[in-house]
């Protein structure tokens, strides 16, 4: 059987007053029109139509893809004419045309799947899944008669008081016969709304004598279409908690699963503990055995097995390679690289930084667009001075080297393999293999002079007193 597939995505999505249209809001990371694209594909269709409406430039430029067709609808007035103006693309198209909604994003590619075996085998024409609504009122309901025959489908604002206690809702997923498609033409417009709706197609299809039904299957949760923030807020939740619930599965220890947010894109090892208050976004990828302490956010990152992130860490677009250890309160930003072994501290900022296997600077530091080799050791408050007010330069610090406390390496520089800083120094010239640098004067020892001077400060004191014990005897 040949499918295609219509995601409706034209809408202006009013209700989340937001200058980002509402498909491009993001669901555990994933903007949701991408996860009901993603749920298409699973189902291996023939082709796939998005209908897009006034943000169709930057849906295209967040989404495009070479097996995604877009088609515009220039005004958004309403499903049924979205889907009419996909028909333009589907020309020639036999077999079950599959419609979904973009603001849907946790309908599963499964229970499409359940749904579209059904349609087949009952030999429908036009079928709608259904589900059972706690609160119907945002959703069509399915009217049907005592016989249990589909009739239509009415929107809260046109239903009548029997038909609003209707609690079976339209799920906005459909499976419609290519013969079908030119009843679209001959909807009229709700005169409400000034839209013309899609479900209208059930009942048309029924007065032309077609087989229509309707299959109430999965839970309320799955087919929750968002359309405010609020719901956008639930849908998140609900995904999240499936994420978490997974990866629970596979041995994630998780001390707070609630405080705890993951991206759809993010894969954890087995044995990896993970503290409440972490957040873990985008495409991170975490190996076995790692700890990850409490307020860590971590960002399309690559973290290794048996890794410790302590307390209050950011790592965002780096590589934290076995064994390490990064933390507390340590910054890492985007292009670094953390080997094995290695220790980055506390108050510590990386940026487009290599540091080597074994490698350590573990208090107040900031190493940016730095190569650091193996078993270097860089002391409390090192900065490599990486930018001169116009470029950025690189600082390369070759394997086993001391960088003493409070020292600046003004980039470029080289310091040499198994080399010396002394602590204080300020670095401006390569420095060869296994030689000592230091730039500070040389150290000035004066006997006796705090004590003269506070005698001095003594004095001053007792004469200032004088003064003003004069002044007010006058
Ligand atoms: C729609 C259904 C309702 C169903 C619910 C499921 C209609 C009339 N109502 O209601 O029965 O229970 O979805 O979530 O179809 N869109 C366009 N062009 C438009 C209007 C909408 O492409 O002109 C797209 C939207 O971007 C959205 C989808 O169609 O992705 C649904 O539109 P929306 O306005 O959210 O419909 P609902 O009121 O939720
Ligand atoms: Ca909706």
């Amino acid at each position: 059987m040949n499918t295609a597939c219509v995601i409706l995505a034209a809408g202006l999505g009013k209700r989340m007053n937001s200058n980002l249209p509402k498909v491009l809001h993001k669901v555990c990371g994933i903007p949701m029109l991408q996860s009901v694209i993603d749920t298409a594909r699973k189902l291996k269709n023939d082709k796939i139509v998005v209908v897009t409406g006034k943000h169709d430039e930057l849906i295209k430029k967040t989404l495009a893809s070479p097996d995604i067709f877009f088609v515009l609808q220039e005004e958004p007035k309403g499903t049924g004419h979205a889907l009419l103006c996909a028909r333009q693309s589907l020309k020639g198209f036999q077999g079950v045309l599959i419609v979904l909604n973009g603001d849907s994003p946790l309908v599963s590619a499964e229970t499409i799947r359940k749904f579209l075996r059904m349609h087949l085998k009952n030999k429908s024409a036009v079928s709608v899944l259904s589900f059972q609504a706690e609160n119907p009122d945002d959703y069509g309901r399915i009217v049907r008669d005592a016989s249990g025959q589909v009739l239509s489908i009415v929107e809260q604002k046109d239903a009548d008081a029997m038909q609003k206690k209707i609690h079976e809702v339209n799920s906005g997923v459909y499976a419609i016969n290519h013969d079908l498609l030119p009843l679209l033409d001959n909807i009229k417009i709700n005169r409400k709304k000034g839209e013309y709706y899609l479900t209208d197609i059930v009942a048309a299809a029924l007065k032309k004598g077609s087989k229509t039904s309707a299959y109430c299957i999965g839970a309320e949760d799955e087919f929750m279409g968002v359309n405010t923030r609020e719901e956008l807020y639930r849908a998140s939740m609900f995904m999240k908690k499936k994420l978490i619930e997974k990866w629970a599965g596979k041995g994630v220890t998780f001390l707070d699963m609630d405080s705890v947010f993951i991206h759809a894109g993010v894969t954890i090892g087995n044995d990896t503990t993970v503290y409440p208050n972490v957040y873990l976004e985008g495409h991170t990828k975490i190996g076995s055995g790692t700890t990850i302490f409490p307020n860590v956010r971590i960002l399309d990152s690559e973290i290794g097995s048996n890794v410790v992130i302590k307390d209050s860490t950011v790592i965002e677009g780096s590589t934290i390679k076995n064994r390490a250890s990064v933390g507390p309160f340590a910054r890492i930003r985007p292009g670094s690289e953390i080997g094995t072994d290695a220790r980055i501290g506390n108050f510590v900022e990386l940026k487009k930084a290599v540091i080597g296997t074994g490698a350590k600077a573990s208090h107040l530091s900031y190493l940016g667009d730095a190569r650091i080799g193996r078993d270097v050791n860089v002391g409390a408050g090192t900065i490599t001075c990486n930018y001169d007010g116009n470029r950025k330069s690189v600082t390369i610090i070759e394997e086993g080297v001391f960088i003493g406390s409070d020292s600046q390496l003004v980039a470029p520089v080289t310091i040499g393999r198994g080399a010396f800083i002394g602590a204080g120094s300020t670095i401006t010239k390569n420095v060869p293999p296994f030689a000592l640098a230091l730039s500070r004067v040389e150290q000035r020892t004066i006997k006796g002079w705090a004590k003269k001077r506070q005698d001095m400060v003594r004095e001053e004191t007792r004469n200032k007193g004088k003064g003003q014990k004069g002044k007010h005897g006058k």
